[in-house]
Parts: C-alpha cells; structure tokens; sequence
C-alpha cells in the first residue's frame, strides 16, 4: 500500500514537471504573440502567396488555413498561364481560376493576375492558324485582345493587380527572340500593354515582371521601358521583381541597386516570386543535357532527401530571410508586395527544378505547415 502510494506521488510530481518543463520551453514567436506575417508587414507591404494547381484542386488543402492566416495576396502560380486557361482554341479551363479568385474575393485578399503574355506555358496554337502556319502580326494581337477581353468580362476588378509581361529582356537588355518578336515585332510589350489597359478596368495595376533584375543590362532596358511608356503615355503601374534567389546569390548590394533604380524613376516595385533555393543550381547552367542527367543522380545534389535537414540548414535559410527582408523594409515605401513563391516547402518547385524529387528548403513554412525559424527572422524585424 505504502509502496503503492509512493509510486503514485512520484508518478503526479513527474507528470507536473514535464509539464512545467513544456511550458516554458520557448515557443516560436508567431505562437507567443500569435503574431502573422501580414499583420506585422501591414504598414509596410502586401505579403503574398502563390497558390499552385495541386491547391485549386484539394479545396480542403491545409495550406489555405494557413493562407488565410498569414498572407494579405494571393498569385496563381499556372491556373491564369495561357497554356492552363486556354490549352486550346475555344477550350478553357476556368474552374481553379473561379475558386481562386472566389477565395481571395471572399477572404479579403488581394488578388494577382499571372500572367497575361509570357514566351513560355503559351501553347502552338496561339501562333498558328488552322493550317499550323504562323499568324499575321494583326491576327496575332487579335488573339492577344481576346484572351484579356474573356478575362476582364469573368474578373473584372476582382484580379486588382495583372503581370502584363513576364521575361521580355535577356541579361544584357536586349530583347528576348520569341515568337511574339517574330510575328508582332519589337513593340510587341507596348501592343500588350495597351490591350490590357484598354481591355481590363481603369483601377486594375499594369506590371512588367522579370528575374535577374539586378543584371544591370535587364534593368536598364526596364528603366528604359517605364521611361519610354510614360513619354508614349502608356499605363504601367508597377515593376516585378521575381526573387528566385540562393543562400548568397544575388549579392545583396546587387540586388539594392536595382531598388536605388527603380526609387530613382518612382516606379512601384512589386516582389513577385521569392524564393531561396537552399540546395543551389550553379552546376546546372551551361551544364550539357547529358552532364545534367548524370550529376543529377548524385547523392550531393538531394543531400536530405527525407527533408530531415540539420539545423545549420534552419539557421542559414533564416540569416538570408532576415538579410533580404531588412534590405526590403528599407526600401517599403516604393514596395507594394512580398510574394513568395508557395506557401510551404512542400509546395516549392523548386523540389522539382532543375531536377525532380529532391527535398528542397526554401520558403518559411515546412512541409507539414509548421512556421521554420526564417519565418521567426523575419517577423522579429517589425516587432
Ligand atoms: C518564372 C515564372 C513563374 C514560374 C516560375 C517557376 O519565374 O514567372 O510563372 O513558372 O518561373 O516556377
């Protein structure tokens, strides 16, 4: 009995201790103050998430409480691309984009239209005419005014900002070579915007979104073009900045820079994709289809492919968050928007980019939706 009694003491005063014990373990910030990423950033700028089509497709997906939460804008990663609205002539595929923009509408988050004209995830038959010879410049602009005027009639002002063009320029300025150069010519940027200013409500914002703007040469001819728009008194509204980034790529003060620019000719910036890309790309570029193949199935290149990452991973990815983010706060009053990427690591695609299957670490929720110390970095500089 006594004996008994003993073991049921020691058994009450343990279980009060782990529990002491758990309480004052630290919680993540986010818990504490019950602080979110779009409340803490509300007087500096928009903070987005970019929803991807296995989302639109699972209405119940964890991600949207999170979603809901934490982000103040929302961008289709493919749903609005004109290969996923319209994979073929008179065929659309409106549903994920109805719900995605409901949702936004609903939630009271702004809502980004990606991507009115882009040289890639733009399906052949847009180029072509019934007997699969390229089109005139005419019919070509013809088809471009169409696809805005199907969108503005289903959306209208619901889709408050529109990235009109994306990637137009190579690294050095000079314009990219698509089809869209071969049958419309040069001005084929200036045609589109045009079209979505006539087309779309005078209140939805105009961007021209790129990567890499901090390469002097690409924003330079983005300089270049926001300066002509405006002599030509064509709408433009703001400039994207895609962010596609690494743990130290771009140097930062590269990527300053390209803000001083844009401040300097007060152009409203929006940062469109912003990601990191924990596990790095170098070795892909210039690297041959076949040299490709082979290092990709080396072990270094998917170094945890369990996604069980070590805590200097935690620590680096969120030093680099807390570096972007300061440079971004200095620069919020020509930012309109933060736009990462995904909404948590096991949405990025960058665990299937340049290769598949690789468990990556790139944004500031992980796989299961659990806030990573990035997150805590960056919320701690607006506390
Ligand atoms: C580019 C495009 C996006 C998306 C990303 C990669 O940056 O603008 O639509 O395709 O690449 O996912």
């Amino acid at each position: 009995m006594h004996k008994h009694f003993l073991l049921a003491l020691y058994f009450l005063l343990f279980s009060f201790a782990s529990e002491c014990f758990a309480e004052s373990k630290p919680s993540p910030l986010s818990e504490v103050k019950n602080i979110t990423l779009k409340d803490a950033y509300a007087d500096k700028f928009l903070i987005g998430a970019a929803i991807g089509d296995d989302l639109l497709e699972n209405k119940g997906h964890s991600s949207f409480a999170l979603v809901k939460k934490h982000f103040s804008s929302i961008t289709s990663t493919d749903a609005l691309k004109w290969e996923s609205f319209n994979p073929e002539l008179e065929k659309y595929n409106m549903k994920p984009v109805d719900y995605f923009v409901d949702f936004g509408v609903e939630n009271n988050i702004d809502v980004v239209g990606h991507v009115l004209f882009w040289h890639s995830q733009t399906p052949d038959w847009v180029f072509e005419d019934d007997n699969g010879r390229l089109l005139s410049r005419e019919a070509l602009l013809a088809r471009m005014r169409e696809r805005v005027k199907i969108i503005a009639a289903r959306y209208g002002d619901r889709i408050k900002t529109w990235d009109v063009v994306n990637e137009a320029f190579e690294a050095n300025g000079s314009l990219r070579q698509t089809k869209f150069t071969q049958i419309i010519g040069n001005d084929y940027i200036e045609q589109a915007f045009e079209i979505a200013a006539e087309e779309l409500p005078k209140n939805v914002r105009l961007v021209y979104n790129d990567y890499d703007m901090f390469e002097a040469g690409r924003r330079d001819a983005v300089v270049k073009l926001v300066e002509d728009f405006r002599a030509k008194g064509i709408k433009i509204d703001g400039v994207g900045i895609q962010g596609h980034w690494g743990l130290r790529y771009p140097a930062l003060w590269r990527a300053e820079l390209a803000l001083q620019v844009f401040e300097r000719i007060k152009i409203p910036v929006y940062i469109t994709e912003m990601d990191l890309d924990y596990l790095g790309r170098r070795w892909y570029f210039g690297a041959s289809e076949e040299a490709i193949k082979r290092i990709s199935s080396l072990p270094e290149i998917n170094p945890y492919p369990d996604a069980n990452f070590p805590p200097e991973v935690d620590r680096e990815l969120a030093a680099r968050y807390r570096d972007i983010f300061s440079l971004y706060l200095k620069y919020s009053d020509i930012i309109e928007r933060v736009t990462f990427w995904g909404v948590t690591d096991a949405d990025s695609w960058l665990n299937d980019w340049p290769v598949e299957g690789r468990s990556n670490y790139t944004l500031l929720f992980d796989r299961k939706g659990n806030s990573k110390p990035a997150l805590e970095e960056v919320l701690k500089l607006v506390d």
